[in-house]
């Protein structure tokens, strides 16, 4: 499978696609410029071009590429599922930023709207990136409850206000990987540094106060790329279309190794 690299915006004009002209008589329209990658042409990618009507078709770029796949052009390949920011499947680089299709509006964007796959990943078909690696990685830090206690009689284990918070906004990450795919560690070691949506997923765990396996979570983490391949540079957070912090929560698994016995 090809790997992607965003290309220079001066290497736009190297890879002509197909141009799609808006319809006749409009008057609101926006350029879109779209990679396609043809599993079956690998080394023929090339960007599209799609002029649409603003008047008829809905804010987000969500909008745009449906409208272009059920009227224009229904080769064109993407992602997508809740279209409400929940499911994570529509994340892409658009506009230069890895975000969600569904949730970023059209009208944010000034020029032409520019759409790669996410940056860095092995690209399956235009817009789809394969993210085995990635689901893999989140896997190994396992992401459930581990317990050694007997469950409590007839009823949950439970936790305070306070012990709640500690993991309510680290559980509201949807699997977008938006952050690790802009993180410059990730690219370049993604075979052995976790990537911080692996690692928010472990923090979410690690300071859970129902789990019993907070040691051995910390001990998997103690390796020269897994974990401290990170450099702080802070892209992830930067990038998370839910506002959540990865960056720090890296920053505080580093500072738990570093305190614990
Ligand atoms: S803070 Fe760490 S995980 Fe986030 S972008 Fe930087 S190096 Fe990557
Ligand atoms: S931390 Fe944010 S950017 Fe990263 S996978 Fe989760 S929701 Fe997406
Ligand atoms: S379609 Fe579900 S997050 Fe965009």
């Amino acid at each position: 499978m090809a790997e992607f690299t965003l290309p220079a915006a001066s290497r736009y004009k190297d890879i002509p696609g197909k141009r799609h002209p808006a319809p006749a008589g409009a008057t609101r329209v926006v350029n879109f410029q779209i990679y396609r990658f043809d599993p079956d042409q690998p080394d023929k990618p090339r960007i599209d071009h799609y002029a649409i009507d603003m008047d008829r078709c809905g804010p987000m770029v969500l909008d745009a590429l449906l409208k272009i796949k059920n009227e224009i052009d229904p080769s064109l390949t993407f992602r997508r599922s809740c279209r409400e920011g929940i499911c994570g499947s529509c994340s892409m680089n658009i506009d230069g930023v890895n975000t969600l299709a569904c949730t970023k509006a059209i009208a944010d964007v000034k020029r032409d709207v520019k759409i790669f796959p996410l940056p860095h990943m092995p690209v399956m078909k235009d817009l789809v990136t394969d993210l085995t690696q990635f689901y893999e990685q989140y896997a190994s830090v396992k992401p459930w409850l581990q317990t050694k206690s007997e469950a409590p009689l007839g009823r949950e284990r439970l936790q305070s206000k306070q012990q709640q918070e500690k993991v309510d906004r680290p559980s509201a990450c949807i699997l977008c990987a938006c952050c690790s795919t802009s993180c410059p560690s990730y690219w370049w070691n993604s075979d052995q540094y976790l990537g911080p949506a692996a690692l928010l997923a472990s923090y979410r765990w690690i300071v859970d106060s129902r789990d019993e396996a907070q040691a051995a979570r910390l001990d998997q983490l103690d390796d020269a790329f897994k974990l401290y391949r990170c450099h702080t540079i802070m892209n992830c957070t930067e990038a998370c279309p839910k506002d959540l912090n990865p960056a720090k929560a890296i920053a505080e698994i580093k500072k738990m190794m570093a305190e614990r016995p």
